[in-house]
């Protein structure tokens, strides 16, 4: 279990850098990060080892992975509450997911849908990390005794097949792992593309005008929604009925999630302006939303000497929680301790 010491619960989340950071990813996951710092222990990560489960350029990760940082922090997350590492820098999470491969069944993993997507995605690189990413993700989680994992909606079936490996493993060997339970949002948990409103909002598609960054420049980000896909109904109004109007339901989510007025509210102040007025608007709310976050970023990407200081610091925290637990999984499952 976790260590008795421990007063608060533990929050637990990353975010791959494996493509610059959107607004699906901001919306679904990190705004909701900094609230919760009183109430929990948090860690938030870098899961830059699970970027290698689709080839990436090196000198970009390298940059990205930095860039998300310096953006957690822009965000809110404040490095002195907040532990904030970069995932390959604790050993302990590639060492706990090979024993978790052994504790997770083939059937399961075959049924993982990102699995499935990425498979039809990146088809001349199906490498068995694709495959066994959910175990690696079980270890990020398990290894902290997290109790939260705040994530979208589309991690949701990895955090649950984390739940069933963390109780296959304490079925055998006791209480050893804390079972997290996933927080999705109300609002915000799954941003759609702009253009493909019935896609995902995914920082790998090759449509750059559906996706928004949240470093991107406010003209683009305002251009971007200008151009944003409505519905092809010839009501022209503001409504929220995602089956029908999935376009402009996206919108809604969005304008909601950074204003935090209800969709009613929303369809009220738009009443008989149309979908270009109501574009427009959620395109400056967004850009003006986001501006300080992308301003602070770059003054903090300045300074490498002072983000070093955070990854070094976050790392070490880090590593004080994961190695003790990873020192008790050898010692259930039967390994010989080294010292
Ligand atoms: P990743 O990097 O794909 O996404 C990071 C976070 O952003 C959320 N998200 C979205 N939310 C709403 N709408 C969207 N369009 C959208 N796109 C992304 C994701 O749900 C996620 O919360 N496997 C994870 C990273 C990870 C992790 C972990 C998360 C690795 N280990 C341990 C939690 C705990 C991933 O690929 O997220």
């Amino acid at each position: 279990m976790a260590d008795t010491n421990q007063t608060k619960k533990i929050m637990l989340s990353g975010i791959q850098p494996s493509g610059e950071l959107t607004l699906g990813s901001y919306l679904g996951a990190i705004k909701h990060w900094p609230a919760r710092t009183e109430e929990f222990d948090c860690y938030y990560f870098m899961a830059d080892l699970h970027t290698l489960t689709v080839r990436q350029k090196p000198a970009d990760l390298r940059k990205r992975t930095l860039t998300q940082l310096a953006a957690y922090i822009a965000c809110g997350l404040d490095p002195k509450k907040n532990v904030l590492f970069i995932q390959s820098h604790v050993p302990e999470h590639a060492q706990l997911a090979w024993v978790l491969n052994c504790y997770t069944m083939f059937g399961e993993l075959n049924r993982m849908t990102q699995f499935k997507d990425k498979s039809i995605k990146n088809n001349d690189n199906i490498n068995a990390g694709l495959f066994t990413y959910p175990a690696l993700m079980a270890a990020d989680i398990l290894l902290y005794q997290a109790d939260c994992v705040p994530v979208g909606e589309d991690q949701k079936q990895h955090v649950e097949i984390c739940r069933d490996i963390a109780s296959r493993f304490n079925s055998i060997y006791g209480d050893v792992f804390k079972v997290p339970d996933p927080y999705i949002p109300p609002v915000g948990a799954r941003v759609m593309s702009l253009t493909t409103p019935t896609n995902k909002m995914s920082k790998s598609d090759t449509d750059q005008n559906g996706c928004v960054y949240l470093l991107e420049k406010p003209e683009d980000i305002k251009r971007k929604f200008k151009k944003a896909v409505t519905d092809s109904d010839t009501e022209n109004c503001v409504r929220y009925a995602p089956k029908e109007k999935a376009g402009v339901s996206n919108l809604m989510q969005i304008y909601s999630a950074f204003t935090d007025k209800s969709f009613a509210d929303i369809e009220r102040e738009f009443e008989g302006l149309g979908y270009g007025a109501f574009k427009a608007a959620v395109g400056e709310t967004v850009a003006d939303s986001v501006a300080p976050i992308r301003e602070k970023t770059n003054e903090l990407l300045a300074d490498k000497a002072y983000l070093e200081n955070i990854y070094r610091e976050g790392a070490e925290k880090a590593s004080y929680i994961a190695h003790k637990t990873l020192r008790k999984v050898y010692k259930k499952v039967g390994l010989v301790p080294r010292f």
